[in-house]
């Protein structure tokens, strides 16, 4: 293992393209997979882009991952701000974890300022759209690259 990534979309992700393009921008979910595993293709790296509604699955997911993958990008969604479940989760993955927002969730309604992953994660983007997830790419290829310096 040194060059698996996983990265984990929280709920209505799924419906990017459709909700809230004034936020999210026009890009399908399925269209922003597609470009995730081509950046990460040019980088060496092999992604697993993966979504779910449901705060259990994604506590499930973020457990399996521990022993599958050397990197995870997490934009958790609503469950940001509310799930003590995933945190704890990604408390215990013991390497690097980007935490990753397409909006700027520091402009935006009071409740979505407090971030429960924000700590537990080495590092953090919010508010460059789709592009974030581009960044992410290139951010946790260099972690995982000096984690086996
Ligand atoms: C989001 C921001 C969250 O506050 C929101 O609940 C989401 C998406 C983002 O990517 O900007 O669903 O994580």
């Amino acid at each position: 293992m040194s060059n698996k990534i996983i990265i984990v979309n929280g709920p209505n992700l799924n419906l990017l393209g459709e909700r809230e393009q004034s936020q999210y921008g026009s890009i399908t979910f399925n269209k922003l997979k597609d470009k995730c595993e081509v950046k990460s293709k040019e980088l060496g790296l092999t992604v697993n882009f993966v979504q779910s509604n449901i705060e259990g699955e994604l506590v499930n997911l973020i457990q399996d991952a521990r022993k599958n993958f050397d990197g995870m990008i997490i934009n958790a969604a609503a469950f940001t701000h509310t799930s003590v479940a995933i945190r704890d989760a990604l408390n215990i993955f013991n390497k690097p974890i980007i935490e990753l927002h397409i909006s700027n969730i520091y402009k935006r309604e009071k409740f979505r300022h407090k971030s429960l992953i924000s700590d537990v994660a080495d590092g953090g983007i919010f508010g460059l759209g789709e592009n974030g997830y581009t960044l992410a790419i290139i951010a946790i290829q260099n972690l995982i690259k000096n984690e086996n310096r």
